[in-house]
């Protein structure tokens, strides 16, 4: 690990408090003239350190860039995040994490941006991802799963963040099926799974998961300040990001690891806020009018018609009705 980032690791695990230059030299195996130096540079990228007279250099706790040193520590994953890239500013998390996977990465490779320049939403829509106040993250996953039950992934997923985004804020947090999650009746964040399929063997070779959420937000642009909100928006408080990316992490991998007995879907069913629900569904440009019974084993969507007719959807944009 290059020197600076050796240093930015040890202010990381003593954030907010202060630790001496001789210590930091000490354990990093430089001189005190190197760390100043480190920290010049790590200052000028905009990292907050103070100079605690007869104490040393102290990481201000209200520093939330997004780095490997800041997020691995509060890791407690075997795959996922172990493998991690952390960008300024990339097209799309998910279009590096695809370069990444056609080369053979392996399963659990991450890839974090502070923005996006073309984040990519479901339905060829974009994903609005401001500088550093995100969380837009894409893993690689190769899961030993048949395309029929590939779209459980997704919805592994929502139950995951949501359980993620609750445990660090507190926040009740709603998924609108398939990849939405919600707090109150506006949107915090969004999935966006993409995957190749292994067309000899008819499964999987790897899914690429996206995971948007607004974290720090405090406005939003016009044409969505009606439907979006923030962590930040909602709590009223400010929770690190780095701290939230791991957590998702965590909680993506525990809810991974059963995926085959689905046992998530009860979780992803109880966080549902359409079930029971008069919606509106749009396929292909035709909107039809139903109510939501449930989400079946495949995590499709269990729906009834006007005419009584139920049917179970795959895909579409939903909305609830009036
Ligand atoms: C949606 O709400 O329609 C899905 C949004 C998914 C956004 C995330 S941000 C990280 C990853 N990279 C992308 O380009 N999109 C996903």
């Amino acid at each position: 690990m290059p020197l600076k980032e050796r240093v930015l690791a040890v202010l990381e695990e003593n954030k907010g408090k202060s630790v001496s230059g001789s210590e930091i030299a000490k354990s990093v195996g430089m001189t005190r003239s190197a760390v100043w130096k480190a920290v010049k540079a790590l200052r000028s990228e905009g990292y907050s350190i103070y100079a605690v007279t007869n104490r040393g250099y102290c990481l201000s706790e209200e520093n939330d860039f997004l780095s490997e040193q800041s997020i691995v520590p509060n890791l407690r994953t075997k795959a996922l995040g172990r493998k991690l890239d952390v960008f300024k500013t990339v097209d799309s998390t998910n279009n590096f994490a695809k370069s990444l996977a056609q080369l053979g990465a392996e399963h659990g490779t991450t890839v974090i941006s502070e923005t996006q320049t073309e984040g990519k939403g479901r339905m060829g829509r974009s994903f609005y991802a401001p500088m550093g106040v995100g969380i837009y993250m894409s893993i690689v996953l190769r899961p030993e799963l048949s395309v029929e039950h590939s779209l459980l992934i997704t919805s592994c997923a929502a139950v995951a963040v949501a359980e993620a985004i609750e445990k660090v804020s507190g926040l009740d947090c709603k998924i609108k099926w398939v990849n939405d999650i919600y707090s109150g009746n506006k949107k915090l964040c969004g999935i966006l799974t993409e995957a190749s399929v292994n067309v000899e063997q008819g499964g999987l070779e790897y899914a690429i998961v996206g995971i948007g959420v607004n974290v720090q937000n405090i406005t939003f642009p016009k044409n969505i300040s009606d439907i979006a909100t923030s962590v930040r928006l909602e709590t009223g408080e400010t929770v690190s990001r780095s701290v939230l990316a791991a957590e998702i992490l965590n909680c993506f991998e525990e809810r991974l690891e059963n995926i085959k007995d689905k046992s998530f879907l009860d979780e992803y069913r109880r966080r549902s806020n359409l079930i029971g629900k008069k919606i509106e569904v749009t396929n292909n440009d035709v909107t039809e009018k139903f109510e939501c019974l449930g989400v079946d084993e495949l995590g499709r969507l269990l729906v009834r018609s006007e005419d009584g007719t139920e049917k179970a959807i795959m895909s579409g944009t939903i909305r609830f009705a009036e």
